[in-house]
């Protein structure tokens, strides 16, 4: 018996019906109610019980082998239309090319550039493999900084002079190195940390960075800024609050939230009740980084920030896990079908 199953799987592995007709023949044959499948289940019953196991294996591979063969064909014959019938009608409608979804974090991020080309920022982009200057040295980040430890890589054992960029920061090192102020810019892009993969944190995300130089660039410029990008992304009645916090390339630097806009400022579950989501990092940029890109501090001032995108969309479309970003599962991608 056992042999019978080995001859007819490797019949199944090498069929090719000619059109849909074999093909339903072939389904007959192996998985109608009295086909050859259901059989060796009916025999299967009469096995010794020390041969059971390899016997049920084998049939349940045959079984699968054949499905899959069902299906990979019935697709290519719904696609192509059964070529091999000779009346070929020509006003059949022609069969549904299914359209992809973009993918919500691409929603997002353009919605956001959106908002920022509005204000006159540009797009620019650089390079997800970084060397230290432009990562962190340039960046008010000596060796052994203890703010280094923050944002950990993956470095290249042979070269550690390489890594995969933490922050989109370093683009602002690139641009200032190569443009002459003013400068008005976003850069959006990948960002790598080396960080355990759980539902709030994964080794790989996305930021939008922002970059403002000019003579007489304030804080309240800064401010005003980052308000509008909130009401235009979320709702007029959002509000922001600013935290004084540290980075080592903006002085004075901070943190923002928005007010959450899930509860409305209320507190619920996403906002851990305080009313308040984190939303970015922004600041001053730092006379000592303007120096090192070869820009005059006594001359210029500017405003940095840096904004996550998957937090973002989690608040526009409430992801509950970092992950399904990147399964691919198309569950998940199709449900945004509809989203521009
Ligand atoms: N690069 C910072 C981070 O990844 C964010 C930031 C950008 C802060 C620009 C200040 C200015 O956390």
């Amino acid at each position: 018996m056992k042999e019978k199953i080995r001859q007819l799987l490797d019949e199944v592995k090498s069929y090719s019906p000619a059109d849909a007709d074999q093909l339903e023949q072939f389904r007959i044959r192996f998985m109608a109610r009295k086909g050859l499948v259901g059989e060796l289940f009916d025999k299967f019953k009469e096995v010794a019980a020390a041969d059971r196991k390899e016997m049920g294996l084998l049939i349940n591979q045959l079984k699968i082998a054949v499905q899959e063969k069902l299906d990979y064909h019935k697709t290519v014959f719904d696609q192509t239309g059964d070529v091999t019938d000779e009346t070929i009608d020509l006003t059949k409608p022609a069969n549904k090319v299914d359209l992809g979804t973009r993918h919500p974090l691409s929603v997002v991020r353009s919605e956001m550039i959106r908002i920022f080309s509005r204000l006159g920022f540009t797009v620019k982009e650089g390079p997800e493999i970084e060397d230290d200057w432009h990562n962190f040295s340039a960046l008010n980040f000596p060796p052994e900084h203890p703010a280094r430890d923050m944002q950990d890589t993956f470095f290249i054992a042979k070269n550690p002079d390489i890594a995969l960029r933490t922050h989109t920061s370093s683009v602002q090192v690139r641009v200032m190195e190569t443009t002459k102020p003013p400068i008005r810019a976003i850069f959006p892009g990948r960002v790598y940390r080396n960080e355990a993969i759980s539902a709030r944190a994964h080794c790989f995300f996305h930021q939008i960075e922002g970059l403002y130089i000019d003579h007489d660039v304030s804080f309240a410029d800064l401010k005003q800024t980052l308000l509008y990008f909130a009401c235009e992304m979320f709702s007029t009645e959002t509000q922001i609050r600013l935290r004084p916090s540290y980075f080592p390339f903006t002085e004075p630097s901070a943190e923002m939230d928005i007010s959450c806009n899930l509860c409305g400022g209320k507190g619920c579950g996403f906002c851990k009740y305080t009313g308040w989501v984190e939303i970015l990092g922004c600041g001053m940029v730092d006379p000592n980084v303007l120096e090192n890109c070869g820009i005059d501090s006594k001359e210029y001032t500017g405003f940095a920030f840096g904004i996550g995108i998957e937090r973002i969309t989690n608040l526009r479309f409430q992801v509950k896990d970092l992950r399904m970003f990147s399964e691919n599962d198309l569950r998940f991608l199709k449900q945004f079908e509809g989203a521009f």
